[in-house]
């Protein structure tokens, strides 16, 4: 299996591997995932020898990389026996840069042909299942062990998915569990509708099918549901303190424009 035999929004995997990859070759990184860059490499032979413009970094993807690594590892703290539910995982190495303690179980699920990519790329480990599904076939909950606390991420993934299929989701993995954490981020409602002429999706054949520009408003969606709070990325604190200082000037002028300032939201939910 290769990167390059992935199909539409499969692709979608590879700035963000990229992107993490990169930070890594800054002097102060915002992630310091070694694991991006030794995916890159294997994928990419000439990897080392390419030369990138700062600008295409992709820091934002970074900083929400590692928004829901901070959140992930403050309810595993509170939670040591939680199940773990890393939807649409990519080629993200999540779990080997939160290393959670043996009493985790963890699952990183995405289409078949990325978990065999993944399964390439990355060691396997003890607890840590991969589940090769489509998320919105939720068959694959039924293969996941009940009555513990559960922790449910989706970075970069709902905007992919229809309103419906997240509702379901959503309201499935609550109805499933005895108490846990949902931590996702999505897109307004403008940035789901243009989707289909974005370049870069464009570039991977995919585009966006839901968009939220109140996205506290899903947890109305379950009784247990509630919303918690939401933590900023295209003006993020580690971003402005960390990027170089060409990416920094670029964010400020974005940022002067309150629809680029919130154009992704990452939100965390509790039940
Ligand atoms: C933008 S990438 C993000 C990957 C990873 N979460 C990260 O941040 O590095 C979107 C990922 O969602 C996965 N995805 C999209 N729709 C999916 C679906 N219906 N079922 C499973 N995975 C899906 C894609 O295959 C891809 O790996």
């Amino acid at each position: 299996m290769k990167d390059t035999e992935l199909v539409g929004v499969q692709k979608t995997l590879s700035p963000v591997l990229r992107a993490k990859a990169l930070d890594n070759r800054l002097p102060d990184p915002i992630l310091g995932d070694e694991y991006a860059e030794q995916a890159m490499r294997r994928l990419d032979p000439d990897y080392d020898n390419r030369r990138f413009g700062t600008s295409q970094i992709g820091l934002a993807a970074v900083v929400r990389a590692k928004a829901h690594d901070d959140w992930a590892r403050s309810f595993l703290a509170d939670h040591p026996d939680a199940v773990v539910l890393h939807l649409g995982c990519g080629l993200d190495a999540r779990v080997y840069r939160i290393d959670p303690p043996a009493t985790v179980d963890w699952y990183d699920l995405d289409y078949p042909s990325v978990i065999e990519l993944r399964q390439q790329l990355l060691p396997p480990r003890e607890h840590y299942t991969l589940i090769d599904s489509s998320v919105t076939d939720l068959t694959w909950l039924e293969r996941i062990p009940r009555a513990r606390p559960v922790l449910m991420i989706a970075e970069g993934l709902v905007p992919y998915l229809t309103e419906t299929d997240v509702r379901r989701l959503l309201t499935s993995v609550v109805d499933a569990f005895p108490t846990g954490q949902i931590q996702l981020d999505t897109v307004p409602v403008w940035a789901w509708r243009t989707s289909k002429w974005d370049p870069t999706l464009r570039k991977y054949d995919a585009q966006f099918h839901c968009g939220f520009n109140d996205p506290a408003a899903l947890a109305d969606w379950h009784p247990r549901l509630e919303y918690v709070d939401e933590t900023p990325m295209n003006d993020s604190p580690v971003l402005m303190a960390k990027a170089p200082a060409n990416i920094r000037r670029m964010y400020r002028l974005m940022n002067l424009l309150p629809g680029m300032k919130r154009s992704t939201r990452i939100v965390r939910f509790r039940f």
